[in-house]
């Protein structure tokens, strides 16, 4: 796809982030948008801002929903097509975070971050693809995360979630391949991106005196890795996406940790561990009785 001129975009977490950036870049470019969060506040902050910020005469629906609710995004799909007649792309973007040990996590966080990141992906993909198809000319955008790509203690939910969003975008695009159906597949993965995800994040009690010292402090340091902003992102994305990439990594820090994997592909793991022990000199392990039933 080279151009975005009178395209259709859906675009899932488009209240905040890289959703909204992504929603502002298209409508400067005269697509036409479906924006969809589960946050109706800012999704009308962005729909004024595209009002305010861009002369084009869009065409801009936009939906409450909730990504993991699966009749909620057939609904939303079938929706976008009645309204504008066609869609060509779908970013599947909404996405949280979760910071907690394996051991002491609980179920209920891995299903909230596994339903948002993974079956939220799975929902936009599947309900839109018919209608993809149909558009002769048609893309799905996948957000994983250099988390898909590397892993780190603290972060087996969201790494699993994200991992598994880019297999599946991998997977997707080598069928899309094969059926040269005229639509095509990328899997995003952004490094620190300075947006709201980690004042959204969870971050479970087991990390302090674990990796963090405090909740407080965590949520300052991770910002503080953030070093490239929304709007830049979104750019890179659309880059991607003309130039039909297969995967689109965001921010030299993603570029650095990438080339540290396919390096050292299990080995950066204990160039991890030696690190998070500089970056938590004091942190220890918290202490299970060796006794304690696993938790359900
Ligand atoms: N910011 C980063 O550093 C970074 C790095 C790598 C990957 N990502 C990924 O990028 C994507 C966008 O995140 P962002 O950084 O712009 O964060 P953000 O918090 O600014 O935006 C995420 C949006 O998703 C929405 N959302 C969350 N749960 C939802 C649900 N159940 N249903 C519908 N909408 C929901 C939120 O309301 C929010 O508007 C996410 O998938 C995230 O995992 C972010």
């Amino acid at each position: 796809m080279k151009t975005f001129n009178g395209r259709v975009a859906a675009i899932t977490g488009a209240a905040s982030g890289m959703g909204r950036a992504l929603a502002l870049a298209l409508a400067r470019e005269g697509c036409h948008l479906a924006l969809a969060d589960k946050n109706a506040q800012g999704l009308a902050q962005t729909l004024d801002l595209i009002r305010t910020s861009t002369l084009s005469p869009v065409l801009v629906t936009t939906q409450v929903l909730d990504v993991s609710d699966r009749q909620a995004m057939y609904a939303w799909a079938a929706r976008c097509m009645a309204e504008h007649g066609e869609v060509n792309l779908v970013f599947n973007n909404a996405g949280v975070a979760l910071s907690s040990t394996v051991e002491a996590v609980d179920y209920a966080d891995l299903e909230w971050i596994v339903d948002i990141n993974f079956w939220g992906v799975v929902h936009g993909t599947k309900a839109f693809l018919p209608y993809l198809k149909a558009s002769g000319d048609g893309h799905v955008i996948n957000t994983s995360s250099v988390f898909g790509l590397f892993a780190q203690p603290g972060m087996s939910g969201y790494n699993a979630t994200k991992f598994a969003v880019r297999g599946f975008t991998e997977a997707l695009r080598q069928e899309l391949d094969l059926q040269r159906c005229g639509v095509s597949a990328t899997c995003v993965h952004p490094g620190g991106i300075r947006t709201d995800i980690c004042r959204s994040s969870r971050i479970d009690a087991n990390m302090t005196g674990f990796l963090i010292h405090s909740e407080q402090q965590a949520r300052a340091d991770f910002e503080k890795l953030f070093i490239t902003d929304a709007d830049q992102a979104a750019k890179v994305i659309l880059h991607g996406v003309r130039k039909n990439k297969r995967r689109v990594l965001i921010g030299r820090d993603a570029y650095f940790l990438d080339l540290l994997a396919r390096c050292l592909p299990s080995a950066y793991q204990a160039l991890v561990v030696f690190a998070s022990k500089r970056m938590a000199p004091k942190a220890r392990m918290p202490v299970f009785e060796t006794n304690d039933e696993p938790r359900l």
